[in-house]
């Protein structure tokens, strides 16, 4: 194992401790020049099925050695599993198990064994620890906070979409990783990441995190009254899983990747500044001391930062298309409207509390994402209930001593005065 400083001197000749994500250190599990051993956790979904899309056009880069996902989509899990001929599959929900067995026996037919499987709650944290070189963590929500712990303890490099586990255990992820062990793969930090590279870390002014703006870009809070789950769904640059649509049309994911921008390069809430770009072409940029900005730019598809976090420091030539430059396009950039999208600043709020209040904000976010998507709760109804329960939850103990325990207590409670107030919502519309 080592941990290679690619400079240019990371630290500007300072003695400032790195940052959790640092593109000039490179830590390397397992040194070598065959094709990296890679675990994908969520493998169904949307990041996961890119990610095997861009392994299966790679083999000679990448091998995966196993695959997780909650059980939902089995027949797919199993042709997956097929496809990478991977050693174990992973499923939480254990009910799923003897409907696994059966695709499984129909995709390989007799002449091969079939992959190990695992399953239980736990199933995805077993496998996040097993052998590999590089665990790409696309589980969506909290819950994929325990893999992403196993598979720092492991001492795997872990490829990270799932926010929220850096969100709600950032404290817990901090203390776990090693300079250079985890790479963004959420596009914002994979752009900042890429751009960080221009500079020190002495040389940067300010972060700037582009946001599509969603659906509903342009329209006023009493606009957004009455718009529907559909409405919401309706993502005009990016295609992904439910929640985090969601959370693109309230900007909560936005607000969540401040504080994960935060969390990974240690900038000041004061220094990470939001930017609506309605194109999704630039996916973040960096200002640096001396003016300039350096943006990373491509036509919004996951499988360019998905390519960066299981390959870096290489690139993968041909992961996702280039822009045409020989036919016209528009960039545009707009401030954001943090009235009608109270979401970032409240993000911000939780961010610098720390402690257990971003587990908070994120566990009453994922209820109301539920109960609006169940039509128990209209669409503004969301950011006002998470409000209330970030108030109610008030200055938590600071984030040094977090342990796994006071993040789940947080969540747990959160959860619970989230649906009872959603609850309260549904009976007075009723
Ligand atoms: N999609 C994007 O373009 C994008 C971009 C940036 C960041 N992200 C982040 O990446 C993560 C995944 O997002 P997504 O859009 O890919 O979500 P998604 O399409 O909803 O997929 C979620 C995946 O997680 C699996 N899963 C759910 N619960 C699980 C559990 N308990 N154990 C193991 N696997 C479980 C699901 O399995 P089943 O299929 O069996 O339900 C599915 O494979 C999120 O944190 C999101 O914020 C996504």
């Amino acid at each position: 194992m080592g941990v290679t400083d690619r400079g240019p001197g990371n630290n500007g000749g300072m003695s400032v401790p790195a940052p959790l994500a640092d593109p000039h250190l490179v830590y390397d599990p397992v040194a070598g020049d065959g094709p990296k051993d890679v675990v994908i956790l969520g493998a169904t979904g949307s990041i996961g099925t890119q990610a095997v899309d861009l392994v299966l056009r790679n083999p000679d880069r990448f091998r995966v050695t196993g695959l997780s996902a909650n059980g939902g989509r089995v027949a797919l899990l199993a042709e997956q599993a097929r496809r990478l001929r991977v050693r174990t599959v992973a499923v939480a929900r254990e009910d799923v198990v003897p409907a696994l067995r059966e695709a499984l026996a129909a995709e390989y037919g007799t002449s091969e064994p079939l992959p190990e499987i695992l399953a239980g709650p736990d199933a995805a944290t077993r496998l996040a620890a097993s052998d590999c070189h590089t665990v790409l963590n696309g589980i969506t929500g909290s819950i994929g906070l325990a893999p992403t712990l196993a598979a720092l303890e492991a001492g795997r490099t872990l490829a990270l979409a799932n926010k929220e586990s850096l969100i709600v255990g950032g404290p817990l992820v901090k203390a776990l990783a090693k300079p250079g062990q985890i790479i963004p793969v959420d596009s914002e930090h994979a752009a900042l990441f890429q751009s960080l590279t221009a500079g020190t870390r002495a040389d940067v002014r300010k972060l700037v995190v582009t946001a599509s703006g969603g659906p509903f870009r342009g329209r006023t809070r009493a606009e957004l009254a009455h718009v529907t789950v559909q409405d919401a769904l309706a993502h005009p640059t990016w295609s992904m899983g439910p929640v985090i649509t969601i959370n693109s049309a309230t900007l909560v994911n936005k607000g969540l990747e401040v504080i994960e921008a935060h969390l990974l390069y240690d900038i000041p809430f004061s220094r990470i500044e939001v930017v609506v770009h309605p194109q999704s072409y630039v996916h973040s940029m960096v200002e640096f001391t001396d003016g300039s900005t350096l943006a990373q730019a491509t036509p919004p598809d996951m499988r360019g930062p998905i390519a960066i976090g299981l390959g870096w420091p290489q690139r993968v030539p041909d992961a996702a298309p280039a822009f045409d430059w020989s036919t016209a396009s528009t960039w545009e950039f707009f401030p954001l409207d943090n009235e009608a999208f109270p979401s970032v600043n409240l993000a911000r709020h939780v961010g610098e509390l720390a402690g257990t209040a971003p587990a908070v904000f994120n566990a009453a976010n994922e209820e109301c994402v539920e109960a609006f998507r169940a039509g128990a709760l209209p669409f503004n109804g969301i950011m006002e209930t998470v409000t209330r329960v970030v108030e109610e939850h008030g200055t938590p103990a600071t984030g040094t001593s977090l342990t796994v325990s006071d993040v789940l207590e947080a969540e747990t409670w959160a959860r619970a005065r989230a649906q009872e107030l959603t609850a309260q919502t549904a009976e007075a519309r009723a």
